[in-house]
């Protein structure tokens, strides 16, 4: 019962996805939040009011000019009392009229005149999802603060394939609960994560480096401190802005990640998800290298890095609870994986295809699997934020239970 005594209004716009959210509405209420329900005329085309209300327990509100909802004044009051307003499915359209403040039907009007947090779901068809109008109101929205979880890749009910399922109830619910603040299963836990390419310098203005991203690993440090755990993000050269409410450490070499990893300990778990360069440059010059006259190149001399993930999942008084590493791979997935898993002795392996045909690197979403002692777990395609926060909540059963 996570959510006793929260009220959430949940908005149910029409998409096809619309028939989950009547789960949702079972789900939230079996955490003890009370669920207010929000039916558009297009949702109602997909679930009907009647069984809105049943699963809820509420009135459902469907219209601006209601003269039986109050004064009238429905949208206002509505949100008043409110924690979060969840859309859920949340249209291309109505994500539209949020970008654009329209308010011409009781959801929209809610939307504009409410102060609260705001959690979307979205859902559509994969074109309607890539179209850059859609994605430019989403820009716009998150850029406001509303808060977006999914969409998940797979099977669309018009018969495509890719991005525009609705998320999984469980990762709305999960989501709801970490935006109501109050899944804080990982206060007073201590937590390591690095992120992002280390940079091996040549000389003083060149460096061998990777195309990590950092999306990833800097997701993790978020997920985790949304549970409440206190957390150290090491991170190598990224573009991305420093995560709130953690101690963000930049590096640019192996060897400086290795040494802010050992300062940072003792940690009860460490979740390696840099891609740390594998060699560094044996001497780097000095000066900058300058071209040869005689145009032969010069041949740069290698030697290992340490490695950050053996390092830590090394047996001692200092080794954490639970230590999670990654292997970014382009063939052979499993089988790499499982030797990176031996190999590192780490207690938990995420294991990702990064060949370039499927932009993991840079991209916004990833598909996984999980490899440990037991076996093998496969994870749909979701957003690497999604990947984060249910590998957030897996550490934190692992942590509780003591596995
Ligand atoms: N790692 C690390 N320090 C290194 C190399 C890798 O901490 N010097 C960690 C990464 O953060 C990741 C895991 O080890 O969690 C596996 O990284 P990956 O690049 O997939 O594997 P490598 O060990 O570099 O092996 P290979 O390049 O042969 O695949």
């Amino acid at each position: 019962m996570t959510l006793v005594g929260k009220q959430i209004v949940l908005i149910i716009a029409g998409g096809i996805a619309a028939y989950k959210s009547l789960d949702l509405i079972r789900r939230l209420r079996d955490q003890g939040a009370v669920v207010q329900p929000v039916l558009t005329r297009a949702g109602a085309q997909f679930v009907t009011p009647l069984s809105v209300a049943a699963l809820s327990g509420q009135k459902v509100h469907e219209d601006l000019f209601s003269l039986t909802d109050d004064t009238g004044m429905g949208h206002i009051h509505l949100s008043r009392a409110a924690d979060l307003l969840v859309v859920a499915p949340a249209t291309a359209d109505l994500m539209a009229k949020m970008a654009h403040g329209l308010a011409d039907d009781l959801a929209s009007a809610l939307l504009l005149a409410s102060d609260k947090p705001i959690l979307l779901a979205p859902s559509m068809n994969l074109m309607m999802w890539n179209h850059p109008a859609t994605q430019a109101n989403l820009a716009c929205l998150r850029s406001r603060g509303v808060a977006q979880v999914g969409p998940a890749s797979g099977d669309l009910a018009c018969g495509e394939t890719g991005d525009g399922r609705m998320a999984e109830v469980a990762d709305i619910l999960a989501a709801i609960e970490t935006h109501c603040g109050v899944s804080q299963v990982l206060a007073g836990v201590r937590a390591l994560v690095t992120s992002g390419p280390t940079f091996e310098p040549i000389d003083p203005v060149r460096y061998i480096a990777n195309r990590s991203s950092g999306k990833q690993g800097h997701a993790i440090a978020q997920a985790l401190r949304q549970l409440g755990a206190a957390v150290t993000l090491i991170s190598g050269p990224v573009g991305l802005a420093d995560p709130p409410g953690m101690q963000v450490i930049k590096v640019e070499t192996a060897a400086e990640m290795l040494a802010a990893a050992q300062a940072a300990l003792p940690v009860e778990v460490a979740v390696c998800a840099a891609a740390v360069a594998d060699w560094r440059v044996t001497e780097p010059a000095r000066e900058k290298t300058k071209k040869r006259e005689d145009g032969v190149a010069p041949t740069l001399s290698l030697c290992a890095n340490p490695d950050i993930l053996a390092n830590l999942a090394a047996k001692g008084p200092l080794r954490p609870r639970l230590v999670v590493g990654f292997a970014a791979e382009t063939e052979g997935l499993i089988a790499n994986a499982k030797a990176k898993l031996a190999r590192k002795g780490c207690d938990l392996i995420v294991a990702n295809d990064v060949s370039p045909a499927l932009g993991t690197f840079a991209g916004d979403d990833n598909r996984v699997h999980l490899i440990d002692g037991q076996g093998v777990e496969e994870w749909p395609s979701m957003s690497k934020i999604e990947v984060a926060n249910r590998l957030a909540r897996l550490i934190a059963q692992r942590l509780t239970s003591g596995a």
